[in-house]
């Protein structure tokens, strides 16, 4: 831990009282990105026995993304414990997408990119059944690749959810499309908006209605919130739905990288 090349390798990328995000070399090769929160000890062995851990849930997310073929970072383990420096934390570990940098970050910002394949990645999420819950352009990492365009990466599911189908077209799946194309026109990049969601699915009467509604989305901290009760409402409501839904999950198909 304190080999000096150990620590040359190691880099910060966030560190705030709740939480701390950095990278650190995995002994095979590349590194990890180890995300910790810290626990608050009070409530923590009441909220433990409702509540699961959220990197554990995360954890499972990408695990599922990352079969179906989603670009995301592959999840290598969680865990949580109490450390003398950190108290009670929960931690999750992920293999880092090297030389990636977040598309908020990209020095000619997004509308730089042609953003279509990161839209057709958002759609092959939803017919994986996930809802990534806080999709905005912070959370979408760019990477060079050898091929002709940057490849997206999606990250960050502390906020999402499992569904057993495609939630193309449901309410938390909207709720997706909406925070990313917000967090885009914030950064005034949403003139190609229509042939973005057409790499999504959308037919131009879909899209044209859907940024109908971008003009009244909001997402600050209370939107946020009732949304999240309501996608949590309904991933109970499809996890209690019966047998119909397992045979569902283990026949999902998702749709070609294209
Ligand atoms: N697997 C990864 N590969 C490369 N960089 C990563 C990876 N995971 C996280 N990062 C970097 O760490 C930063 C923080 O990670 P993440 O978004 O998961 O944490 P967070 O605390 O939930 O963030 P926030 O709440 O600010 O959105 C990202 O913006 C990205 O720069
Ligand atoms: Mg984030």
């Amino acid at each position: 831990m304190n080999d000096p090349a150990f620590l040359a390798r190691q880099r910060l990328y966030k560190a705030e009282t709740g939480t701390l995000v950095w990278s650190e070399p995995l002994p095979s090769g590349g590194n990890a990105v180890v995300k910790l929160y810290r626990r608050r000890p009070l409530l923590d062995p009441i909220r433990r026995r409702f509540i699961p851990y959220r990197v554990e849930r995360e954890y499972g997310l990408l695990r599922r993304l990352y079969e179906h073929g989603v670009a995301c970072p592959e999840a290598l383990a969680w865990s949580h414990g109490r450390s003398r420096v950190h108290g009670r934390f929960e931690r999750l570990d992920t293999r880092e997408v090297e030389g990636a940098v977040p598309l908020t970050d990209l020095p000619g910002g997004p509308a730089s990119l042609e953003l279509a394949p990161l839209f057709a990645q958002v759609r092959r999420m939803h017919a994986a059944g996930v809802a990534h819950g806080a999709l905005y352009a912070r959370n979408v990492l760019v990477a060079r690749t050898p091929g002709p365009g940057p490849q997206f990466f999606l990250i960050d599911l502390a906020h999402g959810r499992a569904f057993t189908r495609d939630i193309a077209g449901s309410h938390p799946g909207d709720y997706d499309l909406l925070d990313l194309l917000l967090s885009l026109k914030r950064q005034g990049a949403i003139d190609a908006a229509v042939e973005w969601l057409a790499a999504y699915g959308l037919t131009p009467d879909a899209a044209r209605s859907l940024l109908k509604r971008l003009e009244r989305h909001r997402n600050e901290r209370p939107w946020r919130h009732f949304r999240r009760i309501e996608t949590d409402s309904r991933a109970l409501l499809a996890a209690l739905g019966s047998g119909a839904s397992r045979a569902s999950a283990a026949t999902l198909t998702v749709p070609d990288q294209g």
